[in-house]
């Protein structure tokens, strides 16, 4: 792991962002669990695209369907065959398994030998390795009982494609939006939270005709990179990738990946692909159900195509934390002495930081001080996510907000007393301005929406 990455796992972990899941068993197939703070700009990170597909864009609804579907789902899909199936290559000696595009194979590679990476070793011949995770529904563990977890959340709107249109009435094109657990069993996970078993995806299946999809990719692909753009990423760290056809998914007539140049190399960070109607097609084929679209005005039958947008809540999560995290030697206030001194700072943007507001007594030992400030705490609590600290100095406590990317900090001091106000500290800034109790919220509100 490199040593930015290293430093961003252990912020995640001391401040209550991810933990290890299971940990005090030694950990669960690189599961994590999130914390406090994780949750919080999770669901942020989901808000904002929630908002962006179901209010920024016409004729886009949200679904929230089931993970457990019928197994005949998945033969549709074609996710129970080759084409959902990585390459394994095991170690003879320390028998490590590995995914063989990775390791390049010498079937893949000529140039490489079949050597393990860990030890040395030889390497099998890759087998392929269907990454469905299987379960059985009902008591009885047998054939009949086994269905999956779903390997990716648009298959439930598949599922509902033909319900959606018809209860609210929609007319093509439109687009059905939704946020929900996949699970992949995948040989090796890497990177934290870059590639794991369990993650969550926000996808939006866009129904169009099939002359217009060319069009409707295209704009989905600038949509979402834009997206991630106005929430802080900078420019130069995010790229598209056209996938050639021998790295496409099995379903896709076109992909382009978002990827992001995390601190471990560029990563794909969301997927927009051109699925053509073999979704459609194949479920009907399948299901024996015409899932065919009927033009009123033009008499036309058809299957629409689907372009979809396909992100990863972790890789947005991890893509916003590297985004944001900055050291800053010596010190933010410069001071006449030199220090040694790292600060870090968490640059979220307002929208995905965690913690919106931090309210600070100036001191602890006065009660009236910290009577007030836990005033205006429970005043702001039920408006923004807020936390109270009074633990520690003025600076290291300024310091422990700007590790978490809290907004603003106010701090209630003896001049507060006398003139009911207190003072806003803008994270980025560091500038402070005194601003009456009573018209707090109306001024914090205004802040967090420039
Ligand atoms: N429905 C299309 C689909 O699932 P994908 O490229 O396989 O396409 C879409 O996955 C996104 O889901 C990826 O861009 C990534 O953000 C996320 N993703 C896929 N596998 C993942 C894993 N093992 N761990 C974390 N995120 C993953």
């Amino acid at each position: 792991m490199t040593d930015l990455m290293s430093k961003i796992v252990s912020l995640a972990k001391r401040r209550g962002f991810i933990y290890p899941s299971s940990e005090i068993y030694g950990g669960f197939g690189s599961g994590y669990d999130f914390g406090p703070l994780g949750v919080e700009m999770k669901n942020n990170i989901k808000r904002a695209w929630w908002d962006e597909m179901t209010k920024n864009h016409e004729n886009i609804v949200g679904l929230d369907a089931a993970i457990l579907m019928s197994p005949r789902v998945w033969q549709a899909s074609g996710h129970l065959t080759a084409g959902f199936a990585d390459e394994l290559v095991e170690c003879k000696s320390c028998h490590k398994r590995f995914k063989a595009d990775e390791i390049q194979h010498p079937r893949l590679n000529s140039l490489t030998s079949g050597v393990c990476p860990e030890c040395g070793g030889q390497l099998t011949e890759p087998r392929k390795f269907n990454l469905m995770m299987r379960t059985f529904v009902g008591p009885v563990e047998d054939e009949a009982a086994i269905t999956y977890l779903r390997a990716e959340t648009c298959q439930g709107i598949f599922m509902n494609y033909e319900n959606v249109l018809n209860s609210m009435r929609l007319k093509i094109p439109f687009g059905i939006a939704q946020i929900g657990k996949a699970f992949r069993n995948e040989i090796t996970t890497k990177n934290f939270i870059f590639r794991i078993r369990e993650f969550e995806q926000m996808e939006m299946e866009w129904f169009c005709h099939p002359k217009d999809a060319k069009k409707y990719f295209e704009f989905w692909k600038k949509e979402r990179l834009n997206w991630f753009i106005n929430l802080g990423i900078k420019k130069e760290n995010l790229r598209l990738r056209e996938v050639p056809k021998e790295e496409r998914p099995h379903y896709a007539v076109e992909t382009v990946d978002i990827e992001y140049k995390f601190p471990f190399g560029w990563g794909e960070l969301e997927a927009i692909n051109n699925r053509g109607d073999f979704d459609l097609s194949n479920h009907s084929k399948y299901s024996g159900k015409d899932l065919r679209y009927f033009d009123e005005k033009t008499k036309e039958r058809y299957f629409p195509y689907i372009i979809e947008t396909s992100g990863g809540i972790e890789r947005s999560f991890l893509a916003f934390l590297c985004n944001a995290y900055q050291e800053i030697k010596g010190g933010r206030t410069k001071t006449t002495k030199p220090t040694k001194e790292i600060e870090i700072l968490l640059k979220l943007d307002k929208r995905i930081a965690p913690i919106k507001v931090a309210v600070l007594p100036l001191v602890r030992n006065k009660p009236k001080i910290v009577k007030k400030a836990k005033e205006v705490y429970q005043l702001l609590k039920p408006h923004f996510v807020c936390q109270y600290d009074e633990l520690g100095s003025i600076g290291r406590r300024y310091r422990r907000q700007d590790e978490i990317g809290t907004i603003y900090c106010l701090t209630i001091d003896f001049e507060s007393l006398k003139e009911d106000d207190l003072t806003i500290r803008d994270r980025d800034t560091m500038a402070q301005e005194r601003v009456k109790i009573k018209d707090l919220i109306k001024v914090l509100k205004e802040k967090m929406e420039n």
